[in-house]
């Protein structure tokens, strides 16, 4: 694999993203809303780069792929949602690919009555949304390749990786052991 993102680039990427979420909300107090498993990385690393009263949820999201790299089905767990009503929340994920994910995410949050939903995220795969909707914050745009590491994973494995890798071509379609 190629790497994409030195682990450098990535924490000076983070701290772009800390500051402009803390320009925007100041001394409101927030809800970071964290998407497992691929945001858990970015948000132990957001986290402290942030200023105002903080509060940290997760919300589990998953589409099928196997050893696919195209999305399936999207599924949702807000089991370990805190309570959001009359609360701003800052949705966190790793990437926004298609977007679907973010959108059904939104979507099923607003059912819990928060202030306000943004969302940020880590990468932003460019030539590939499918939906009209855009995350406010975005650490890096990357060309159309499968990338893990910091978080993403390829079939559960590489989430570890300091840095992020593009899978090359041969790499796809493996089973990972
Ligand atoms: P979307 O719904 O198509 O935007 O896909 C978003 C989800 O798919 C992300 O939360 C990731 O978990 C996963 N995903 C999309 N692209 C990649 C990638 O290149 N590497 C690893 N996971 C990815
Ligand atoms: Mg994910």
């Amino acid at each position: 694999m190629k790497t994409l993102l030195t682990a450098e680039q990535l924490h000076d990427g983070v701290d772009r993203l800390g500051k402009e979420i803390n320009k925007f909300y100041g001394d409101q107090p927030l809800t970071i809303v964290g998407v497992l498993t691929g945001s858990i990385v970015l948000l132990a690393d957001l986290i402290r780069r942030l200023t105002m009263p903080l509060r940290v949820g997760l919300v589990q999201a998953s589409s099928y792929r196997g050893t696919a790299i195209d999305p399936g089905q999207l599924t949702m767990n807000f089991d370990l949602l805190p309570d959001v009503k009359g609360r701003n929340v800052l949705l966190v994920d790793d990437i926004f690919d298609t977007g679907k994910t973010l959108v059904g995410l939104v979507d099923e949050l607003q059912k819990h009555q928060p202030a306000s939903v943004r969302c940020a995220v880590l990468l932003r795969k460019q030539g590939r949304q499918a939906v009209m909707k855009e995350p406010e914050y975005v650490g890096f745009e990357i060309p159309n390749a499968f990338v893990v590491g910091y978080g993403l994973d390829y079939q559960d494995a590489y989430r570890n990786l300091p840095h992020v890798a593009a899978l090359e071509e041969h790499e796809i379609g493996k089973t990972v052991h």
